[in-house]
C-alpha cells in the first residue's frame, strides 16, 4: 500500500517540537511520512502555541492559507493540535471552517485511532480532554533517524506555578513528572538512533519528581549522565526560585551536563516580581547567581525579559536594564507583554501602551547586544569543543554537490554559542570531519550572534584527496 503525507507546522516552544516528533512517529503505523511540502501532504497538522499574542495570530493566519489547498484537494485532512488547540477547542472549527481536527495537549496517543475515524467516517473531530496522568508513548530506537544529532526530551509536562501572566498552567494542566526509568530507556533509544546530546525539557525542572516522590532533577541528571554513548546533557527551564545547591553542584561534577542555564529573570523590579507571582526578589537571583558562579565560575546564563507588564513604571523598568547590566546575560529573550486569556494579569488596571512597550523592549534589546557582542569577542582566539550537528542552514544539498569547498558545518559549543566553519579552505581539506563528533575549533571570528571557527588538531589532506565519504555522518 501506497504511503500517505504528513506536514507539520511547528509554531511554539521546544515542547512543541518534541511534541511534533511524537506525532510524527504516533502515526508511523497509518503509513503517513513526513514531507516538508504542503502542497503534497494527506495531512497538515498545526502544532499551536498561545504564549503571546503574536503567537497566536501566527496559527490563524496560517491556517487561513490552507483554506486554498483543501479547496483544492477536498480530501485533505487539516487538524490543530497543542496550546491554541486546548485553549479554544472547537471554537476553532468554527472560525476555520476547513480544519476537520482540534487536538489538545493531552492527546497525541489517541491521534492514530482519531484520525482513522476522519479518513473513515470523514467526520469533524473536537479531542482536548485533559488528563493528569501522561500518557507514555514507546517507539524504541528509530531506525529510520535523519542523522539528527541533537534530541528533546520532555521529562515534565504542565505547570502549577501561575505566574501571573502566563497562559501554560490552563493549556498544559498540573505539573507531573516521567518516571526517570522511561526518560534514561527513551534517551538509550536516541542514543541507538545516533543522538549524542539531549535537552531534558520542563517548565520548572527544578521541582521534577517532587509531587511524585520520585528522585531529584539532579539525580536524574546522574543516571543520564551514566548513558553510554551519549555525549551532552542540556535542560530548560529552570525557574530561579527552585534552584537548588545540588543543581549548581551537578554542572561541576557530571562531566556531559552543558556550561549553560538558562535563568529567566522576567524583571529587575520587586514590585513587579511580586505582582507576576514569581516568588523570589532581585536579590535572591542575584544572590543564588552569584553562589552559581562561585562553583561554576564560566557557566553561560541566558534569561527571559517581559516588558510592559501592567503598572511597570519607568523606574521599575530602569530596575530591569540595570540588572542585565549587572548580569551581563550570554543572550536574552525579550517581549512585550501582552495580555492572554486565564491569566490574572490580564485583568490588572494599568496597562503600558504598545508605543511605550515597543520602545521600552528596543532598550533591553540594545543593552543586550551590547553584552553578547562583547561575550562572543572575548571568545576569539580560544579554542572551543564543539559538538558538530551537521550542515549550517545557509547551505543546500545541491550546494554541497557542487561547491565542496563550500561546505559550512555547524555545532554549538558546551556554552551553547553557535560555531560555524569550514571543512577546509583551498589548499587544505580536513577528511575526518562528521556529524556528531566532538571537535576543537579555534574561534576565528565573533558575530553578533555565532562564531566562527577552524577546525584544530584534525589532519588535512591534500585537495585532491576530497572524497564524498567526507560528508557522511
Ligand atoms: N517556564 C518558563 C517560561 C515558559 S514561557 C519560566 O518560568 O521561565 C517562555 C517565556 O515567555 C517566559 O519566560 C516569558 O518571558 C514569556 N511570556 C510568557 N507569558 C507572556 C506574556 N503574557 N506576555 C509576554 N511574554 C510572555
Ligand atoms: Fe508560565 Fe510561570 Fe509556569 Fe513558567 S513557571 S510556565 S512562566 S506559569
Ligand atoms: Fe507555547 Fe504552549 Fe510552549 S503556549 S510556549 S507551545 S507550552
Amino acid at each position: 500500500m501506497n504511503n500517505k503525507y504528513l506536514f507539520i507546522n511547528t509554531i511554539g516552544c521546544q515542547m512543541n517540537v518534541y511534541d511534533s516528533e511524537q506525532i510524527a512517529k504516533v502515526l508511523k503505523p497509518l503509513r503517513y511520512r513526513e514531507t516538508s511540502f504542503p502542497e503534497m501532504a494527506n495531512l497538515i497538522i498545526v502544532n499551536t502555541c498561545t504564549i503571546r499574542e503574536k503567537a497566536e495570530q501566527k496559527v490563524f493566519s496560517f491556517l487561513g492559507r490552507l483554506a486554498g489547498l483543501k479547496r483544492k484537494r477536498p480530501d485533505l485532512i487539516i487538524g490543530v493540535g497543542g496550546c491554541v488547540a486546548q485553549q479554544e477547542g472547537g471554537k476553532i472549527l468554527e472560525r476555520a471552517p476547513h480544519v476537520d481536527l482540534v487536538f489538545g495537549t493531552n492527546a497525541i496517543g489517541r491521534l492514530p485511532v482519531i484520525i482513522e475515524r476522519i479518513e473513515t467516517k470523514k467526520c469533524r473531530i473536537v479531542d482536548v480532554e485533559m488528563s493528569e496522568q501522561i500518557e507514555e508513548l514507546d517507539f524504541g530506537a528509530d531506525e529510520s533517524h535523519d542523522g539528527k544529532v541533537a534530541s528533546f526530551v520532555t521529562v515534565m509536562q504542565g505547570c502549577d506555578n501561575y505566574c501571573t501572566y502566563c497562559v501554560v498552567p490552563y493549556v498544559r494542566g498540573r505539573e507531573t513528572s516521567r518516571d526517570p526509568e522511561r526518560i534514561v530507556n527513551e534517551i538509550r533509544c536516541l542514543v541507538e538512533s545516533g543522538v549524542r546530546e539531549v535537552t531534558l525539557l520542563g517548565q520548572n525542572v527544578n521541582s521534577y519528581g517532587k509531587k511524585e516522590g520520585l528522585c531529584t532533577f539532579p539525580e536524574l541528571l546522574a543516571l543520564i549522565n551514566e548513558i553510554d554513548g551519549l555525549l551532552r546533557i542540556r535542560f530548560t527551564t529552570s525557574h530561579p526560585k527552585d534552584l537548588s545547591e545540588d543543581l549548581m553542584l551537578a554542572f561541576k561534577d557530571l562531566d556531559k551536563l552543558c556550561n549553560h542555564i538558562h535563568l529567566p529573570v522576567q524583571s529587575g523590579s520587586n514590585n513587579i516580581l511580586k505582582r507576576m507571582n514569581r516568588k523570589y526578589t532581585r536579590e535572591l537571583y542575584l544572590e543564588k547567581v552569584d553562589k552559581l558562579l562561585n562553583i561554576c565560575p564560566d557557566i553561560a546564563i541566558t534569561s527571559d525579559i517581559i516588558v510592559g507588564f501592567p503598572g511597570e513604571t519607568r523606574d521599575d523598568f530602569e530596575e530591569t536594564l540595570d540588572l542585565i547590566k549587572k548580569m551581563e546575560y550570554d543572550s536574552l529573550f525579550a517581549f512585550k507583554y501582552s495580555d492572554r486569556p486565564n491569566a490574572t494579569a490580564a485583568r490588572f488596571p494599568d496597562k503600558i501602551s504598545e508605543l511605550e512597550k515597543k520602545e521600552r523592549l528596543q532598550q533591553v534589546l540594545d543593552l543586550q547586544d551590547h553584552f553578547t557582542t562583547r561575550k562572543n569577542k572575548e571568545q576569539e582566539g580560544s579554542t572551543q569543543l564543539i559538538l558538530v550537528e551537521g550542515f549550517s542552514k545557509k547551505q543546500s544539498v545541491i550546494d554541497i554537490q557542487n561547491r565542496y569547498q563550500d561546505v559550512q558545518w555547524t555545532g554549538r559549543t558546551s556554552t551553547n554559542k553557535i560555531v560555524n566553519f569550514i571543512q577546509g579552505d583551498d589548499t587544505v581539506f580536513c577528511n575526518e570531519i562528521a556529524t556528531g563528533q566532538m571537535l576543537n575549533v579555534e574561534i576565528v571570528k565573533a558575530f553578533p550572534h555565532s562564531l566562527w571557527g577552524k577546525p584544530v588538531g584534525v589532519e588535512p589532506t591534500s585537495l585532491g584527496l576530497r572524497g564524498e565519504e567526507s560528508y557522511v555522518a
